[in-house]
Protein backbone atom coordinates (compact mmCIF):
# COMPACT_ATOMS: atom_id res chain seq x y z
CA UNK A 1 0.00 0.00 0.00
CA UNK A 2 2.91 2.22 0.84
CA UNK A 3 5.06 3.96 -1.59
CA UNK A 4 7.85 5.94 -1.33
CA UNK A 5 9.32 7.37 1.53
CA UNK A 6 8.21 11.26 1.47
CA UNK A 7 10.04 12.78 4.07
CA UNK A 8 11.50 12.55 7.35
CA UNK A 9 11.04 14.84 10.27
CA UNK A 10 13.66 16.03 13.00
CA UNK A 11 12.37 18.15 15.72
CA UNK A 12 15.25 20.63 16.64
CA UNK A 13 15.34 23.48 18.89
CA UNK A 14 16.80 25.99 16.34
CA UNK A 15 16.22 25.27 13.09
CA UNK A 16 19.19 27.80 12.00
CA UNK A 17 21.78 25.85 14.36
CA UNK A 18 20.62 22.99 12.35
CA UNK A 19 20.90 23.48 9.10
CA UNK A 20 24.53 25.41 9.40
CA UNK A 21 25.39 21.76 11.15
CA UNK A 22 23.77 19.70 8.49
CA UNK A 23 25.34 21.85 5.63
CA UNK A 24 29.26 22.58 7.56
CA UNK A 25 29.73 19.02 8.74
CA UNK A 26 26.90 16.81 6.45
CA UNK A 27 27.57 18.78 3.19
CA UNK A 28 24.31 18.47 2.65
CA UNK A 29 21.75 20.83 0.52
CA UNK A 30 19.86 22.73 2.76
CA UNK A 31 16.83 24.97 1.82
CA UNK A 32 15.99 28.47 3.10
CA UNK A 33 13.83 28.46 6.38
CA UNK A 34 10.27 28.61 5.26
CA UNK A 35 7.74 29.54 7.74
CA UNK A 36 4.66 27.16 8.33
CA UNK A 37 2.62 29.40 10.80
CA UNK A 38 -0.54 26.70 9.93
CA UNK A 39 1.48 23.93 11.20
CA UNK A 40 3.11 26.00 13.87
CA UNK A 41 6.41 25.32 12.64
CA UNK A 42 9.77 26.89 10.76
CA UNK A 43 11.19 24.26 8.68
CA UNK A 44 13.89 23.74 6.35
CA UNK A 45 14.41 20.58 3.84
CA UNK A 46 17.45 18.75 3.09
CA UNK A 47 17.31 17.01 0.32
CA UNK A 48 19.10 14.23 -1.37
CA UNK A 49 18.42 12.72 -4.75
CA UNK A 50 16.01 9.65 -3.09
CA UNK A 51 14.65 11.60 -0.48
CA UNK A 52 14.74 14.57 1.82
CA UNK A 53 14.87 15.16 5.88
CA UNK A 54 12.66 18.33 7.49
CA UNK A 55 14.24 19.89 9.98
CA UNK A 56 11.66 21.75 12.04
CA UNK A 57 11.53 24.41 14.93
CA UNK A 58 8.53 25.37 17.12
CA UNK A 59 6.78 28.19 15.81
CA UNK A 60 4.07 30.34 17.97
CA UNK A 61 2.99 29.14 21.56
CA UNK A 62 0.60 26.10 20.80
CA UNK A 63 3.32 24.11 18.34
CA UNK A 64 2.56 20.43 17.78
CA UNK A 65 6.17 19.52 18.63
CA UNK A 66 6.94 21.88 21.69
CA UNK A 67 5.81 18.81 23.95
CA UNK A 68 8.05 16.40 22.00
CA UNK A 69 11.15 18.84 22.27
CA UNK A 70 10.04 19.10 26.28
CA UNK A 71 10.54 15.46 26.13
CA UNK A 72 13.67 15.24 23.73
CA UNK A 73 15.92 18.86 24.51
CA UNK A 74 18.46 18.02 21.88
CA UNK A 75 15.84 17.52 19.82
CA UNK A 76 14.75 14.02 17.89
CA UNK A 77 13.18 12.60 14.85
CA UNK A 78 9.58 12.96 14.93
CA UNK A 79 7.94 11.50 12.63
CA UNK A 80 8.35 9.55 9.12
CA UNK A 81 6.23 10.20 6.38
CA UNK A 82 5.11 7.75 3.08
CA UNK A 83 3.08 8.13 0.12
CA UNK A 84 -0.11 6.87 -1.16
CA UNK A 85 -2.00 7.32 -3.87
CA UNK A 86 -5.40 7.13 -2.56
CA UNK A 87 -5.49 8.28 1.34
CA UNK A 88 -9.01 7.45 2.10
CA UNK A 89 -8.39 3.91 0.99
CA UNK A 90 -5.23 3.83 2.58
CA UNK A 91 -7.07 5.10 5.72
CA UNK A 92 -9.69 2.53 5.47
CA UNK A 93 -7.29 -0.43 5.19
CA UNK A 94 -5.43 1.24 8.21
CA UNK A 95 -8.83 1.34 10.03
CA UNK A 96 -9.47 -2.24 9.51
CA UNK A 97 -6.31 -3.29 10.19
CA UNK A 98 -7.28 -2.07 14.14
CA UNK A 99 -4.67 0.92 13.00
CA UNK A 100 -5.64 4.04 14.63
CA UNK A 101 -5.79 7.78 12.73
CA UNK A 102 -4.67 10.55 14.98
CA UNK A 103 -7.21 13.64 15.28
CA UNK A 104 -10.69 13.51 13.71
CA UNK A 105 -10.03 11.00 11.12
CA UNK A 106 -9.86 13.44 8.08
CA UNK A 107 -7.06 14.08 6.00
CA UNK A 108 -5.99 17.80 6.62
CA UNK A 109 -3.95 19.89 4.19
CA UNK A 110 -0.06 18.63 4.78
CA UNK A 111 3.07 21.19 4.60
CA UNK A 112 3.41 20.62 0.84
CA UNK A 113 -0.36 21.30 -0.29
CA UNK A 114 -1.24 17.58 -0.15
CA UNK A 115 -3.64 16.04 2.07
CA UNK A 116 -2.14 13.77 5.03
CA UNK A 117 -2.85 12.15 8.27
CA UNK A 118 -1.01 10.61 11.04
CA UNK A 119 -1.37 7.02 12.50
CA UNK A 120 -0.88 6.88 16.21
CA UNK A 121 2.65 5.99 16.99
CA UNK A 122 1.56 2.81 19.59
CA UNK A 123 0.32 1.36 16.60
CA UNK A 124 4.08 1.07 14.91
CA UNK A 125 6.35 0.51 17.32
CA UNK A 126 6.46 4.23 19.05
CA UNK A 127 6.90 5.55 15.53
CA UNK A 128 4.65 8.68 14.78
CA UNK A 129 3.54 7.49 10.55
CA UNK A 130 2.44 10.23 7.94
CA UNK A 131 0.91 9.01 4.91
CA UNK A 132 1.00 11.71 2.19
CA UNK A 133 -1.35 11.85 -0.76
CA UNK A 134 0.65 12.47 -4.07
CA UNK A 135 -0.14 11.82 -7.34
CA UNK A 136 -0.16 8.42 -8.70
CO1 LIG B 1 5.77 15.57 7.68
Amino acid sequence: MIGNINHIAIAVPDVEAAATRWRSALGASVSAPQDLPEHGVRIVFVSQPNSKVELMEPLGTASPITAFLERNPDGGMHHICYEVTDIIAARDSLVNEGARVLGNGEPKTGAHGNPVLFLHPKDFCGTLIELEEVAG
